[in-house]
């Protein structure tokens, strides 16, 4: 289905979702919001997709926040749906059982960050900012920063960047472990297709199982995520998967995962 402010291309089991608003620096409106959360449901019921990649239209912005101009018209009522519908979206995307990775190029604002963290990989490009700077516009970020940024950098850093509102550069968000990797602005598309092209070829149980225990994992108990864990490996080795990567090593050749 096509999206006015979304750009959607397949490529080897890869589904790449570009926020396409250049001219706001692709803020996400409501309609953006609705037309992203529409995407990513469509994501993840086609079989043929096994990662997604989210990024934004043009060489200035990832994404540059919740639209300012829409906030500034809601009512409470409205901006409390608001809030929960983006923290929606933010959820959908993290509890995804395949792979969603940010690929950062420019600036992850408000919104764009909170977008940003939501994602189980995050690729900036070196020209990229990060930042809640809702503070400046006498709000707060509704799309789960303060949560997510929280439990990513701990509360010193987290009150730091949310009180501030200051973005910081790539490099920095790669000290703090915010995001993984660093790249060029210029390789930011080959680094993010070699990633998403290798996570497409691997075991998706494996995947599901590793996505799983290590989210579920990270707001539970040890030995529940432990539990998990268990659970989770035993139904890899269920699997031909499991059959052909072992073998594969045993026999010093490439696997070839089937997803059975
Ligand atoms: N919502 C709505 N419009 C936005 C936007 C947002 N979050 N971010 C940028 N835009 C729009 C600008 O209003 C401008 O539109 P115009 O050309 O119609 O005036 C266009 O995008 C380009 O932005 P501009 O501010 O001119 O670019 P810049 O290079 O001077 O500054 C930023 C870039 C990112 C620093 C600046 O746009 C900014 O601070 N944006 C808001 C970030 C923010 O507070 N996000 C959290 C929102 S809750």
């Amino acid at each position: 289905m096509p999206f006015d402010n979304l750009l959607i291309d397949d490529n080897d089991n890869v589904r790449t979702i570009t926020v396409n608003r250049p001219d706001k620096l692709n803020a996400l409106n409501r309609q953006t919001l609705n037309e992203l959360h529409q995407a990513i449901i469509q994501a993840c019921t086609d079989e043929s997709v096994r990662v997604i990649v989210l990024t934004g239209a043009g060489e200035k912005a990832f994404v540059a926040g919740a639209d300012i101009g829409e906030i500034r018209e809601q009512s409470a009522i409205e901006a409390r749906a608001f809030s929960a519908r983006g923290q929606n979206l933010m959820s959908l995307i993290q509890s995804l059982d395949k792979p969603v990775i940010a690929a950062i190029n420019g600036f992850a604002l408000g919104g764009g960050m909170e977008l940003a963290l939501a994602c189980h990989l995050r690729i900036a490009s070196d020209n990229a900012r990060l930042g809640l700077p809702e503070i400046k516009l006498g709000i707060m970020p509704g799309f789960g920063g303060t949560q997510r940024l929280l439990r990513l950098v701990g509360t010193t850093r987290a009150l730091e960047m949310s009180l501030t509102g200051e973005p910081i550069t790539a490099q920095r968000a790669l000290e703090l472990g915010v995001v993984n990797q660093v790249v060029a602005s210029d390789e930011l598309k080959s680094t993010v297709t070699g990633l998403s092209t290798s996570l497409a070829a691997a075991a998706p149980e494996a995947v599901r199982g590793i996505l799983q225990a290590v989210n579920q994992g990270a707001e539970t108990d040890l030995n529940t995520g432990l539990a998990l864990e268990t659970a989770r490996f035993a139904l890899c080795c269920a699997t031909e998967d499991m059959k052909e990567g072992t073998g594969a090593f045993l026999e010093k050749r490439k696997p070839e995962f089937k997803g059975r």
